[in-house]
């Protein structure tokens, strides 16, 4: 991982920002760089509001000076980081146990961009666990459907999100079908959300020492 690659991936993908628009603020270390940057554009007279998928950048948001509101209906551009990226725009997110939100707001969104620096990228998504978050009452029924769908599920110790649940860190063969797997987890009751994220990114910001590609949902890399 490379503090200066993120920083770079985060500065490349603000540009998209425009005046008046709604921004979707996403969680971890590379979304603070660009919540840090658009910050520094806000105080310098940029205009926008913003919605944060977890009470960190709730906070990171509000210490740079970010205007927030709640969630609209419509987003127009969110910025996240991710776990891991494959050159389709497939993403497996949520080590910081914030994707339910992150999922809701990519979903409002009408452009998502992913920052990341070339760690995160792969050729197929998978290795990663998959985080699934749990009610608590239904944990050990979540972990058994996990079970039968051939996840090996760990419960993240001492760990609880920003609405109170816990995650399930689930591991599945390298060969799963990611669109059934993604489909099977969303129907399980007490499943609340999880880490596949594969048709919400339209483009990546990806830096490799010191070099951003953008890489663009259908359309490969600019
Ligand atoms: C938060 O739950 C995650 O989805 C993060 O966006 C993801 O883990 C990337 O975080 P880093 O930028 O810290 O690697």
């Amino acid at each position: 991982m490379n503090d200066t690659d993120k920083r770079l991936a985060a500065l490349a993908a603000i540009e998209e920002v425009r005046a008046g628009m709604v921004v979707g603020l996403g969680t971890g270390s590379t979304a603070a760089f660009a919540i840090e940057a658009l910050g520094e554009r806000v105080r310098g007279g940029l205009t926008i509001s913003a919605v944060a998928t977890s009470l960190a950048t709730e906070h990171h948001a509000r210490a740079v000076g970010i205007r927030l509101i709640d969630l609209p209906a419509e987003i127009d551009l969110t910025i996240d980081g991710a776990d891991e990226i494959d050159d389709d725009l497939r993403a497996i997110k949520g080590a910081g146990g914030a994707m339910l939100r992150e999922k809701v707001v990519a979903a409002a969104s009408k452009r998502m961009l992913v920052i990341a620096d070339e760690s995160k990228r792969v050729a197929r998504i998978g290795a990663a666990r998959i985080p699934v978050e749990t009610l608590p009452f239904a944990q050990a029924f979540v972990a058994a459907r996990l079970e039968k769908l051939g996840g090996t599920p760990v419960l993240r110790a001492g760990f609880a999100t920003d609405q109170g649940n816990g995650i399930l860190d689930c591991r599945f063969a390298a060969d799963t079908d990611m669109a059934i797997l993604a489909a099977e987890i969303d129907a399980i009751p007490g499943a609340l959300g999880h880490g596949l994220f594969l048709a919400e990114v339209d483009a990546a910001y990806i830096a490799a020492n010191g070099v951003v590609t953008r890489l663009e949902r259908g359309t490969g890399t600019r």
